[in-house]
């Protein structure tokens, strides 16, 4: 569509290439959003899960929630968001998942209230960028053990050459990526595709 077409664009104009393995997106999707591009981009995965009977969009803190929520807004459902655990104080009986995180170094916690998530509800994942898929299948454990099903994952950009997207769909989860990025190597970013 038209409108991948633009995604791309923008990719190459925001995007820096930091290294082989990560580019920095701070211009499109960090730090920085473009509401209109990013309404759009929940146009396309409503239409892409139009038939799914979604009843919640879920994603993780923090630049998953943008996209997310012009997703759930085309559907019309609740978005929710895991929160990186801070506290102590949390919900006793909140979801947790430990996640090592790759652009950070470090391992957080994830948590995701029951009270926003059940065994009747029809869940489509949103997020940002999928790479190692740590923080996905975080999300996607807390998922099951809340007995909801996850009908699939929605991903703005897949970095093909991280193993991330790949195992998840060897679980038999569906993952739709707007874009698919098959290399950063020479400096040069290339789509697959
Ligand atoms: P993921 O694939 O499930 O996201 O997990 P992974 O452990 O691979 O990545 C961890 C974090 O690093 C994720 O953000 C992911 O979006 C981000 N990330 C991975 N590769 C890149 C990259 O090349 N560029 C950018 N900009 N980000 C990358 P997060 O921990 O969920 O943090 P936040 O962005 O929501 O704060
Ligand atoms: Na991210
Ligand atoms: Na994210």
């Amino acid at each position: 569509a038209i409108e991948m077409d633009k995604l791309k664009e923008r990719i190459l104009q925001e995007g820096v290439i930091v290294s082989d393995q990560v580019l920095n997106l701070d211009g499109l999707l960090n730090h920085q959003v473009d509401p209109q591009l990013t309404m759009e981009m929940g146009k396309e995965f409503a239409s892409r899960f139009a038939e799914a009977g979604v009843t919640r969009v879920v994603t993780v803190e923090s630049s998953g929630i943008a996209v997310a929520f012009a997703t759930a807004y085309e559907l019309g459902v609740p978005l929710v968001f895991a929160r990186r655990k801070k506290t102590l104080l949390a919900d006793p009986d909140a979801l947790c998942e430990r996640v090592p995180s790759f652009t950070k170094g470090i391992v957080t916690d994830i948590m995701l209230s029951r009270h926003y998530i059940s065994e009747q509800d029809k869940v489509l994942f949103i997020d940002d960028i999928i790479a190692n898929g740590d923080a996905a299948r975080g999300l996607i454990k807390i998922i099951e053990r809340s007995g909801a099903e996850l009908v699939g994952l929605g991903v703005v950009i897949e970095k093909c050459f991280q193993a991330g997207a790949r195992t998840i769909r060897e679980q038999g989860i569906s993952i739709e990526p707007l874009v698919r990025i098959q290399s950063l190597e020479g400096g040069v970013i290339t789509f697959a595709d």
